[in-house]
Protein backbone atom coordinates (compact mmCIF):
# COMPACT_ATOMS: atom_id res chain seq x y z
CA UNK A 1 0.00 0.00 0.00
CA UNK A 2 1.21 3.27 -1.21
CA UNK A 3 3.14 5.41 1.79
CA UNK A 4 1.17 9.10 1.95
CA UNK A 5 4.36 11.52 2.05
CA UNK A 6 2.94 14.19 0.56
CA UNK A 7 0.74 17.12 1.66
CA UNK A 8 -1.14 20.16 0.33
CA UNK A 9 -1.80 23.11 2.74
CA UNK A 10 -4.06 25.70 0.16
CA UNK A 11 -3.32 29.57 1.87
CA UNK A 12 -3.84 31.60 -1.28
CA UNK A 13 -7.68 33.16 0.09
CA UNK A 14 -8.11 36.83 0.21
CA UNK A 15 -9.01 36.50 3.88
CA UNK A 16 -11.98 38.73 3.60
CA UNK A 17 -13.34 37.98 6.89
CA UNK A 18 -10.64 39.49 8.92
CA UNK A 19 -10.22 42.93 6.78
CA UNK A 20 -8.61 45.36 7.13
CA UNK A 21 -5.71 43.22 9.37
CA UNK A 22 -5.42 41.17 6.16
CA UNK A 23 -4.85 43.91 3.69
CA UNK A 24 -1.24 43.27 4.07
CA UNK A 25 -0.33 40.37 6.32
CA UNK A 26 -1.77 37.21 4.77
CA UNK A 27 -4.22 35.53 7.45
CA UNK A 28 -2.42 32.13 7.79
CA UNK A 29 0.50 34.66 9.35
CA UNK A 30 -2.00 35.82 11.84
CA UNK A 31 -0.79 35.00 15.22
CA UNK A 32 -1.74 32.51 17.57
CA UNK A 33 0.00 33.16 21.04
CA UNK A 34 3.52 32.77 19.47
CA UNK A 35 3.09 31.61 16.47
CA UNK A 36 1.38 32.13 13.01
CA UNK A 37 -1.57 29.47 12.28
CA UNK A 38 0.33 28.43 9.36
CA UNK A 39 3.25 26.76 11.77
CA UNK A 40 0.00 24.94 13.62
CA UNK A 41 -1.11 23.26 10.25
CA UNK A 42 3.13 22.71 9.48
CA UNK A 43 3.85 21.05 12.13
CA UNK A 44 0.19 18.83 11.67
CA UNK A 45 1.66 17.18 8.58
CA UNK A 46 5.03 16.60 10.05
CA UNK A 47 3.83 15.35 12.73
CA UNK A 48 1.80 13.04 10.21
CA UNK A 49 4.95 11.72 8.58
CA UNK A 50 4.45 14.08 5.70
CA UNK A 51 8.21 14.47 3.71
CA UNK A 52 7.01 17.24 1.03
CA UNK A 53 4.35 20.15 1.76
CA UNK A 54 3.03 22.53 -0.64
CA UNK A 55 2.19 25.65 0.11
CA UNK A 56 -0.46 27.09 -2.36
CA UNK A 57 0.06 30.55 -1.95
CA UNK A 58 -2.06 33.69 -3.67
CA UNK A 59 -0.30 37.21 -4.72
CA UNK A 60 1.02 38.95 -1.57
CA UNK A 61 1.61 36.28 0.46
CA UNK A 62 5.63 35.94 0.41
CA UNK A 63 5.42 36.71 3.80
CA UNK A 64 4.17 33.01 4.32
CA UNK A 65 7.43 31.83 2.12
CA UNK A 66 9.85 34.11 4.21
CA UNK A 67 8.65 32.54 7.47
CA UNK A 68 9.84 28.90 6.43
CA UNK A 69 13.33 30.59 4.61
CA UNK A 70 16.23 31.50 6.89
CA UNK A 71 16.42 34.76 8.01
CA UNK A 72 20.10 35.24 7.92
CA UNK A 73 21.32 38.23 10.05
CA UNK A 74 18.55 37.56 12.75
CA UNK A 75 19.52 33.80 13.24
CA UNK A 76 23.57 34.98 13.37
CA UNK A 77 22.69 37.35 15.96
CA UNK A 78 20.23 34.90 18.26
CA UNK A 79 23.34 32.12 17.60
CA UNK A 80 26.07 34.63 18.83
CA UNK A 81 23.93 35.84 21.87
CA UNK A 82 23.16 31.67 22.92
CA UNK A 83 18.99 32.40 22.27
CA UNK A 84 18.68 30.45 19.29
CA UNK A 85 15.46 28.36 20.72
CA UNK A 86 13.76 31.58 19.94
CA UNK A 87 13.35 29.93 16.55
CA UNK A 88 13.30 26.82 17.70
CA UNK A 89 9.95 25.69 16.01
CA UNK A 90 10.42 27.20 13.06
CA UNK A 91 13.98 25.71 12.31
CA UNK A 92 12.46 22.26 13.41
CA UNK A 93 10.07 22.71 11.09
CA UNK A 94 11.73 23.72 8.03
CA UNK A 95 14.09 20.77 8.76
CA UNK A 96 11.84 18.12 9.35
CA UNK A 97 10.11 18.59 5.72
CA UNK A 98 11.00 19.99 2.53
CA UNK A 99 8.54 23.17 2.30
CA UNK A 100 7.77 24.16 -1.01
CA UNK A 101 5.37 27.27 -2.06
CA UNK A 102 3.49 27.30 -5.44
CA UNK A 103 1.42 30.28 -6.55
CA UNK A 104 -2.19 29.95 -7.77
CA UNK A 105 -2.09 32.70 -10.33
CA UNK A 106 -6.34 32.57 -10.08
CA UNK A 107 -8.31 32.56 -7.64
CA UNK A 108 -10.14 29.82 -9.09
CA UNK A 109 -11.50 27.82 -5.86
CA UNK A 110 -10.09 25.43 -3.34
CA UNK A 111 -10.64 22.72 -5.97
CA UNK A 112 -7.82 24.68 -7.95
CA UNK A 113 -5.91 25.18 -5.61
CA UNK A 114 -5.36 21.61 -4.66
CA UNK A 115 -5.03 21.05 -8.67
CA UNK A 116 -2.32 23.37 -8.89
CA UNK A 117 0.19 20.92 -5.95
CA UNK A 118 -0.06 18.47 -9.22
CA UNK A 119 3.40 19.32 -10.19
CA UNK A 120 5.06 18.30 -6.87
CA UNK A 121 2.35 15.78 -5.74
CA UNK A 122 2.72 13.58 -9.24
CA UNK A 123 0.90 10.09 -8.84
CA UNK A 124 1.43 10.08 -5.54
CA UNK A 125 -1.32 9.97 -2.65
CA UNK A 126 -1.75 12.66 -0.69
CA UNK A 127 -2.88 15.12 2.35
CA UNK A 128 -4.83 18.09 2.19
CA UNK A 129 -4.91 20.52 5.42
CA UNK A 130 -6.46 24.00 5.07
CA UNK A 131 -4.46 26.71 5.98
CA UNK A 132 -7.01 28.26 8.48
CA UNK A 133 -7.95 25.53 10.13
CA UNK A 134 -5.69 24.18 13.60
CA UNK A 135 -6.35 20.90 15.23
CA UNK A 136 -4.59 20.13 18.70
CA UNK A 137 -5.29 17.15 19.94
CA UNK A 138 -4.77 15.96 23.48
CA UNK A 139 -1.50 15.08 24.64
CA UNK A 140 -0.20 11.24 23.47
CA UNK A 141 -3.19 11.00 20.60
CA UNK A 142 -2.71 10.54 17.54
CA UNK A 143 -3.33 14.18 15.14
CA UNK A 144 -6.00 14.71 12.74
CA UNK A 145 -3.91 13.91 9.71
CA UNK A 146 -2.19 10.91 11.14
CA UNK A 147 -4.85 9.54 11.87
CA UNK A 148 -6.64 9.97 7.83
CA UNK A 149 -3.02 8.73 7.05
CA UNK A 150 -3.23 5.35 9.11
CA UNK A 151 -6.48 4.62 7.88
CA UNK A 152 -5.54 5.44 4.47
CA UNK A 153 -2.20 3.17 4.26
CA UNK A 154 -4.66 0.23 5.96
CA UNK A 155 -7.02 0.70 3.46
CA UNK A 156 -6.25 2.30 0.53
CA UNK A 157 -9.22 4.61 0.40
CA UNK A 158 -9.66 8.10 0.50
CA UNK A 159 -10.51 9.04 4.19
CA UNK A 160 -11.15 12.36 5.37
CA UNK A 161 -12.24 13.84 8.73
CA UNK A 162 -16.36 15.02 9.94
CA UNK A 163 -17.85 16.75 12.31
CA UNK A 164 -21.34 17.42 13.29
CA UNK A 165 -22.39 20.94 13.06
CA UNK A 166 -25.57 22.19 13.96
CA UNK A 167 -28.51 23.32 11.23
CA UNK A 168 -27.85 26.74 11.35
CA UNK A 169 -24.20 25.78 10.17
CA UNK A 170 -24.86 23.49 7.57
CA UNK A 171 -24.55 26.25 5.06
CA UNK A 172 -20.73 26.86 5.87
CA UNK A 173 -18.96 23.94 5.04
CA UNK A 174 -18.93 21.06 2.39
CA UNK A 175 -21.56 18.02 4.13
CA UNK A 176 -20.94 14.53 3.76
CA UNK A 177 -24.11 12.09 3.78
CA UNK A 178 -22.55 8.81 5.20
CA UNK A 179 -22.88 5.44 6.48
CA UNK A 180 -22.01 4.12 10.00
CA UNK A 181 -19.22 0.60 9.19
CA UNK A 182 -18.11 1.06 12.84
CA UNK A 183 -17.75 3.59 15.45
CA UNK A 184 -16.90 7.00 14.36
CA UNK A 185 -15.85 5.20 10.80
CA UNK A 186 -17.97 5.84 7.70
CA UNK A 187 -18.44 5.30 4.14
CA UNK A 188 -19.62 8.61 2.30
CA UNK A 189 -22.03 8.44 -0.03
CA UNK A 190 -22.70 11.67 -1.34
CA UNK A 191 -21.35 14.68 -0.85
CA UNK A 192 -22.68 18.44 -0.93
CA UNK A 193 -20.91 22.26 -0.78
CA UNK A 194 -22.42 24.55 1.28
CA UNK A 195 -26.15 23.22 0.99
CA UNK A 196 -29.22 24.93 2.74
CA UNK A 197 -30.03 22.77 6.02
CA UNK A 198 -33.69 21.77 3.95
CA UNK A 199 -31.30 20.31 0.91
CA UNK A 200 -29.51 17.97 3.18
CA UNK A 201 -30.44 16.02 6.10
CA UNK A 202 -26.90 15.36 6.80
CA UNK A 203 -25.06 17.23 9.59
CA UNK A 204 -22.03 15.96 9.01
CA UNK A 205 -19.65 18.83 7.55
CA UNK A 206 -16.21 18.87 6.55
CA UNK A 207 -13.34 20.52 8.44
CA UNK A 208 -10.87 21.11 6.28
CA UNK A 209 -8.17 17.80 6.94
CA UNK A 210 -8.25 15.21 4.11
CA UNK A 211 -6.43 12.00 2.85
CA UNK A 212 -6.50 11.35 -1.38
CA UNK A 213 -6.07 8.29 -3.68
CA UNK A 214 -4.12 10.35 -6.64
CA UNK A 215 -7.35 9.63 -8.67
CA UNK A 216 -8.28 13.16 -7.55
CA UNK A 217 -6.07 14.58 -8.90
CA UNK A 218 -7.82 13.25 -12.66
CA UNK A 219 -10.91 14.25 -11.43
CA UNK A 220 -9.84 17.90 -10.52
CA UNK A 221 -7.79 18.27 -13.70
CA UNK A 222 -11.74 17.73 -15.67
CA UNK A 223 -13.63 19.81 -12.56
CA UNK A 224 -15.80 22.93 -13.90
CA UNK A 225 -16.67 25.70 -11.99
CA UNK A 226 -20.11 25.08 -9.76
CA UNK A 227 -21.04 27.49 -6.97
CA UNK A 228 -19.82 30.19 -6.64
CA UNK A 229 -18.39 30.29 -10.39
CA UNK A 230 -15.47 28.36 -8.53
CA UNK A 231 -13.92 24.43 -8.99
CA UNK A 232 -14.89 23.22 -5.74
CA UNK A 233 -12.94 19.94 -3.90
CA UNK A 234 -16.29 18.50 -3.02
CA UNK A 235 -17.48 18.25 -6.18
CA UNK A 236 -14.89 16.33 -7.31
CA UNK A 237 -14.98 14.48 -3.86
CA UNK A 238 -18.73 13.30 -4.93
CA UNK A 239 -17.23 11.52 -7.99
CA UNK A 240 -14.35 9.99 -6.36
CA UNK A 241 -16.46 8.60 -3.15
CA UNK A 242 -18.81 6.83 -6.75
CA UNK A 243 -15.66 5.88 -8.53
CA UNK A 244 -13.05 4.70 -5.73
CA UNK A 245 -14.80 4.78 -2.74
CA UNK A 246 -14.24 7.65 0.09
CA UNK A 247 -13.81 7.10 3.97
CA UNK A 248 -14.64 9.56 6.76
CA UNK A 249 -13.58 9.99 10.21
CA UNK A 250 -14.53 11.70 13.71
CA UNK A 251 -11.83 12.87 15.78
CA UNK A 252 -11.33 13.89 19.22
CA UNK A 253 -8.81 16.96 18.49
CA UNK A 254 -10.18 20.06 19.33
CA UNK A 255 -10.69 22.03 15.81
CA UNK A 256 -10.59 26.33 15.69
CA UNK A 257 -11.77 28.05 12.48
CA UNK A 258 -8.83 30.41 13.10
CA UNK A 259 -9.59 32.50 9.97
CA UNK A 260 -13.04 33.37 11.51
CA UNK A 261 -13.09 36.29 14.02
CA UNK A 262 -14.57 33.84 17.20
CA UNK A 263 -12.52 30.46 16.27
CA UNK A 264 -9.32 33.01 15.96
CA UNK A 265 -10.35 34.34 19.61
CA UNK A 266 -10.67 31.13 21.02
CA UNK A 267 -7.85 29.43 19.65
CA UNK A 268 -5.78 31.98 20.91
CA UNK A 269 -7.33 31.72 24.73
CA UNK A 270 -7.61 28.40 24.72
CA UNK A 271 -4.03 27.28 23.56
CA UNK A 272 -2.92 30.48 26.04
CA UNK A 273 -4.56 28.63 28.69
CA UNK A 274 -2.47 25.37 27.69
CA UNK A 275 1.31 27.65 27.48
CA UNK A 276 3.05 27.01 30.60
CA UNK A 277 4.13 30.46 30.67
CA UNK A 278 0.50 32.09 30.35
CA UNK A 279 -1.91 29.87 31.77
CA UNK A 280 -2.05 30.57 35.65
CA UNK A 281 -2.20 34.41 34.91
CA UNK A 282 -4.21 34.37 32.18
CA UNK A 283 -6.84 31.98 33.83
CA UNK A 284 -6.60 34.11 36.83
CA UNK A 285 -7.66 37.41 34.29
CA UNK A 286 -10.47 35.25 32.84
CA UNK A 287 -11.82 34.55 36.30
CA UNK A 288 -11.66 38.32 37.08
CA UNK A 289 -13.30 38.94 34.41
CA UNK A 290 -15.92 36.86 34.12
CA UNK A 291 -16.82 37.70 37.20
CA UNK A 292 -17.18 41.49 36.47
CA UNK A 293 -19.08 40.60 32.99
CA UNK A 294 -22.18 39.03 35.58
C1 LIG B 1 -13.90 25.18 2.45
C2 LIG B 1 -14.48 23.94 1.76
C3 LIG B 1 -15.59 23.32 2.59
C4 LIG B 1 -15.08 23.03 3.99
C5 LIG B 1 -14.54 24.32 4.63
C6 LIG B 1 -13.92 24.07 5.99
O1 LIG B 1 -14.85 26.21 2.43
O2 LIG B 1 -14.93 24.31 0.47
O3 LIG B 1 -16.03 22.13 1.97
O4 LIG B 1 -16.13 22.51 4.78
O5 LIG B 1 -13.52 24.90 3.79
O6 LIG B 1 -13.60 25.28 6.62
P1 LIG B 1 -14.44 27.75 2.77
O7 LIG B 1 -14.48 27.87 4.26
O8 LIG B 1 -13.06 27.98 2.21
O9 LIG B 1 -15.47 28.59 2.11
Amino acid sequence: MSKVRKAIIPAAGLGTRFLPATKTVPKEMLTIVDAPIILYVVEEAIKAGIEDIVLIAGRGKHAIEDFFDMSYELEDKLEREGKSQLLARVTKARDAANIISIRQKHALGLGHAVHCGLPIVGKEPFAVLLGDEITMEANGEANVTSQLVKSFEETGTSTISIMKVAEKDVSKYGIAEVEEKSSGFFKVTSLVEKPKPTETTSRWALPGRYVFDNAIMDLLTNAKPSLNGEIQLTDSMKVLCQQKGLNAMTFSADRYDAGDKLGYLQANIELALKNPELSVELKNYILDLAKSLK
